[in-house]
C-alpha cells in the first residue's frame, strides 16, 4: 500500500496570491504574524502581502528575523516572537529558510521547550498538535518547501529537521510572479535543488506511480526551462514553468523522499556554510555518476526527459550520458562544478564523510546504499572535478 500527502489546500498560477484575502476572510483572523527574508522586505517583493492585509484591516507583526540555512538560535528567536504576540494566522513568505521558520515556529508555540527539543536526530519531545494555521508563500522557484513537513536547522558542523505532518501547510500559494525579480544566481541554484528533489524522488526506494508522475512532468518542466529562467530576465514563461515545477517537485519528493545528494550536501551547508540549492548542485552530477548502476531503467527515462537521442543506446550509454547532462546543466547555469571552488581541501574529506555517514534518514533512501567508502569517494570526485 502507498500513501500520497499534500496540503489541504494548494493555490498556483498568476495572481494566486490573491487567495491571501479570501483566507483571511474565511479564517477571520484577528492578528497576522508575517515572516520573511530581510531582502524581500527591502525589495517590496511582499508589498502585495502587506496590501491585502491593510485591505482587509487585518492587523499583522512583521518579523524579518530570517537568515539563510537557519540555526537553532534563530528558530527559538522567531518562536519566542510567535508566543509572545499570540497571532491566529503564520503567514511565511520568501525562501526556505522563512518557509520551514514559520512552519515550525507556527507548529511549536503551543508547545513546551525549544526547537533543539524536537530535532529528528536528537530530539527529546514530540509534536501533539497542530499550533497556529499557516499559510506559506514560496518567492523562489526551489525548495518546495511549502508543501513539505520538514523544518531544516543548521547545527554545527551539520543539518536536522523537525518534521511532522502538523508542520504541513493550511494554505500553500505558489504565484510564479513572486519570483519574477530573482537575481540569476539564486534562480541557479533553486531551481536545481528542485531539478534534485525530483530526480531523488524518482530514483528513491519509497518512490510510487504517483510520486513517478510527477516527478517526470517536474524534471521536463526544469530541464527545459531553467537555462532561460536563469539567463533571460524577460523568460516570463520560463519563471512559470519552474515555479510550477518546483511545486510539483516538492509534492513528488515530500511523499517519495530525497535521498543521497541531499544526505550528503548536508555537511557541505554544516561545515563550510555552502547555501543548500548550491550544496545540492555541486554534489548532483558526482552521487548519480556513483549510483547510476543501481536504477537503470529510471536513469533511461531520465534520458527522454533530458531529450537525449536514445536510439540503439544501451541503458548504461544511457545513464552515463545523463550524468553528463547533469554536469552540464549544473555548468551552464553558472553554479561551481567542484567544492574545491567552496575552499575545501583534501584534509575535510574524513570530516565531510563522518557527518555524511549521519544522515540515516535521508541516505535509506538511496537505490544504492552508501557507507564510509562509497561517500569517501563521491567528496573525493567531487573535489578533483569533472573529468
Ligand atoms: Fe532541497
Amino acid at each position: 500500500m502507498n500513501a500520497f500527502i499534500t496540503p489541504q489546500n494548494i493555490y498556483h498560477g498568476e495572481n494566486s496570491i490573491e487567495r491571501l484575502r479570501t483566507i483571511v476572510r474565511d479564517l477571520q483572523v484577528k492578528h497576522a504574524f508575517v515572516l520573511t527574508d530581510p531582502a524581500l522586505k527591502e525589495l517590496e517583493v511582499i508589498q502585495p502581502i502587506e496590501d491585502i492585509l491593510a485591505e482587509e484591516e487585518v492587523p499583522y507583526a512583521l518579523s524579518t528575523n530570517v537568515v539563510p540555512e537557519p540555526p537553532l538560535a534563530v528558530g527559538n528567536e522567531v518562536l519566542q516572537e510567535i508566543r509572545e504576540m499570540e497571532p491566529d494566522l503564520v503567514i511565511g513568505i520568501g525562501g526556505g529558510s522563512a518557509l520551514d521558520l514559520s512552519k515550525a515556529s507556527a507548529v511549536l508555540a503551543d508547545h513546551e521547550g525549544t526547537v533543539e527539543d524536537y530535532l529528528n536526530l536528537s530530539g527529546t519531545r514530540k509534536i501533539q498538535s497542530p499550533g497556529i494555521p499557516t499559510v506559506l508563500i514560496p518567492t523562489t522557484a526551489g525548495t518546495g518547501a511549502e508543501v513539505t513537513d520538514i523544518a531544516v536547522f543548521s547545527l554545527e558542523d551539520t543539518k536536522d529537521v523537525i518534521t511532522h505532518k502538523h508542520l504541513l501547510a493550511n494554505y500553500a500559494i505558489v504565484d510564479p510572479q513572486l519570483t519574477y525579480t530573482l537575481p540569476p544566481k539564486v534562480t541557479a541554484a533553486s531551481g536545481v535543488d528542485a531539478l534534485t528533489h525530483a530526480i531523488e524522488a524518482f530514483t528513491s526506494v519509497n518512490a510510487t506511480p504517483l510520486t513517478d508522475t510527477l516527478a517526470l512532468d517536474a524534471m521536463t518542466r526544469i530541464v527545459n526551462h531553467l537555462r532561460s529562467a536563469v539567463w533571460n530576465p524577460k523568460a516570463y514563461e520560463a519563471r512559470k514553468e519552474m515555479s510550477l515545477g518546483s511545486l510539483i517537485a516538492g509534492l513528488s519528493f515530500y511523499n517519495a523522499g530525497v535521498a543521497g545528494v541531499h544526505g550528503l550536501a548536508y555537511p557541505l551547508g554544516g561545515l563550510f556554510k555552502i547555501p543548500h540549492g548550491e550544496a545540492n548542485a555541486v554534489l548532483l552530477p558526482y552521487v548519480y555518476h556513483r549510483i547510476w548502476p543501481s536504477c537503470l531503467d529510471k536513469m533511461y527515462r531520465l534520458g527522454e526527459v533530458f531529450n537525449l537521442s536514445l536510439e540503439g543506446k544501451s541503458k548504461r550509454e544511457a545513464a552515463l550520458e545523463v550524468v553528463q547532462s547533469l554536469h552540464e546543466l549544473v555548468k551552464d547555469v553558472g553554479l561551481p562544478t567542484s567544492i574545491s571552488a567552496y575552499d575545501i581541501t583534501s584534509e575535510d574529506i574524513e570530516q565531510l564523510t563522518s557527518n555524511g555517514l549521519k544522515q540515516t534518514r535521508l541516505l535509506a533512501r538511496s537505490p544504492m546504499p552508501f557507507d564510509g567508502a562509497s561517500i569517501r569517494s563521491v567528496y573525493q570526485h567531487a573535489l578533483r572535478g569533472w573529468e
